[in-house]
């Protein structure tokens, strides 16, 4: 069988778990506050503070730029159902506009029709590890005065070149990047998250938010040789990691350079080999961008089944996935007056497939997915 990801853990994460536990403190703690210094440092973020996965980390950054009812937030339908949840859940609305079909990203040239006097923010998504266009998104976020948030739960090790300076994912290029660490992605905790931001206001709202809104961290309350009364300043979640999630966490980070080109090795293995399968679309970075390739997306042409290629490719022990979801198709989002145009959206999710890759992938899986696929075209 060869799956559609196979995260890369062994015996340093191992020990490095095991370590936690022995050292007595498993909850949020000194494990926690390293991991959140070398993610900072190694995406170029002023501020990083670590919860329990990218699904509250969206929840947070919402929360802490105080969107909620009557407020609009832009945002791709094309994604994980979590973005357009975590908006909801915020009691706002979101406001889905439509994907480049190139880059599965949100088509910028879109996103100006769809900014009302109620917009709050965008959340643009770095679908599947390719960077968005964050020079042309910034702009428009500057000019009108909203924030923007990324989604960049698949983005971990990805980078995009601004000013000719090659810059990580993370750094943050908007007000606030969110990062997941689900083993579908490039590094993981199991389940995690990350909120980056440039902004001390915000990162101390992630802070208080994260943690019931409890004044005082409990390292601070466990070390103090005083007493120390903590009060409780805002209505917040409880969203944090552990110290056993963190300490694997830090393993993982050392080795995401590693991972990252293995998978673009991966990557570039599958276009040479698939550059020639007619009417096959293979993904393409734009020159600005370097994906992690969290996924390789293929779009099948039209006369090729998505669902019966899945299935032939699986019963050859290929497991696949369809192009990423759309969100407006789901019941919470189903509306009579959908405000934008998402054609390009349907067409990725109904034609598009996700073909295995991960960094450990040998020359024998990717010539046997080949084969598989090569059969689906001489049906
Ligand atoms: C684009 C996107 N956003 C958010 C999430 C939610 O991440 P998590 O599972 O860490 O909550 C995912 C997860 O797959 C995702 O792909």
């Amino acid at each position: 069988m060869i799956p559609i990801a196979v995260p890369l853990l062994a015996d340093e994460e191992a020990d490095a778990a095991r370590a936690a536990v022995l050292s007595g403190w498993v909850s949020q703690g000194p494990q926690v506050a390293a991991f959140e210094r070398e993610f900072a440092a190694l995406v170029g973020a002023p501020f990083a503070c670590a919860v329990s996965n990218c699904t509250t980390a969206l929840q947070i950054a919402l929360a802490a730029l105080d969107i909620g009812i009557g407020d609009e937030v832009i945002t791709v339908s094309h994604s994980f159902i979590a973005t357009a949840n975590c908006i909801r859940n915020q009691g706002a609305v979101p406001v889905f506009v439509d994907i480049e079909p190139e880059t599965y990203n949100i088509d910028p040239r879109r996103l100006a029709e769809a900014i009302t006097p109620s917009t709050r923010a965008i959340i643009a998504v770095h679908q599947m590890g390719m960077p968005c266009d964050l020079t042309a998104l910034t702009a428009l976020a500057e000019q009108y005065g909203i924030a923007l948030i990324e989604d960049a739960a698949c983005a971990a090790g990805s980078q995009i070149q601004v000013n000719g300076h090659w810059e990580r994912i993370g750094k943050p290029h908007g007000r606030i990047a969110c990062f997941s660490f689900h083993p579908r992605k490039v590094i993981t905790t199991g389940e995690g998250g990350m909120l980056t931001t440039a902004d001390a206001v915000l990162d101390q709202k992630f802070r208080l938010l994260r943690h019931h809104g409890m004044s005082v961290p409990d390292t601070a309350r466990h070390d103090s040789p005083r007493v120390i009364f903590e009060q409780y300043l805002v209505p917040g979640y409880n969203f944090r990691m552990t110290d056993i999630q963190a300490a694997i966490g830090r393993k993982q980070l050392q080795r995401l350079p590693e991972l990252v080109a293995r998978r673009r090795a991966v990557a570039a293995n599958y276009d040479g080999l698939l550059a020639n399968f007619s009417g096959l679309r293979i993904p393409k970075e734009p020159e600005w961008a370097r994906s992690n390739w969290q996924s390789y997306c293929v779009r099948l042409p039209d006369h090729l089944d998505q669902r019966r290629v899945m299935q032939h490719l699986l019963d050859r022990g290929i497991a696949t996935r369809r192009g990423i979801m759309c969100s407006h198709r789901e019941p919470p989002y189903i509306s009579p007056n959908q405000r934008h145009d998402l054609r390009q959206s349907e067409i990725a999710q109904d034609h598009a497939l996700l073909i295995p890759i991960y960094a450990q992938m040998s020359e024998n899986d990717i010539h046997l997915v080949l084969e598989a696929l090569r059969a689906e075209f001489a049906r």
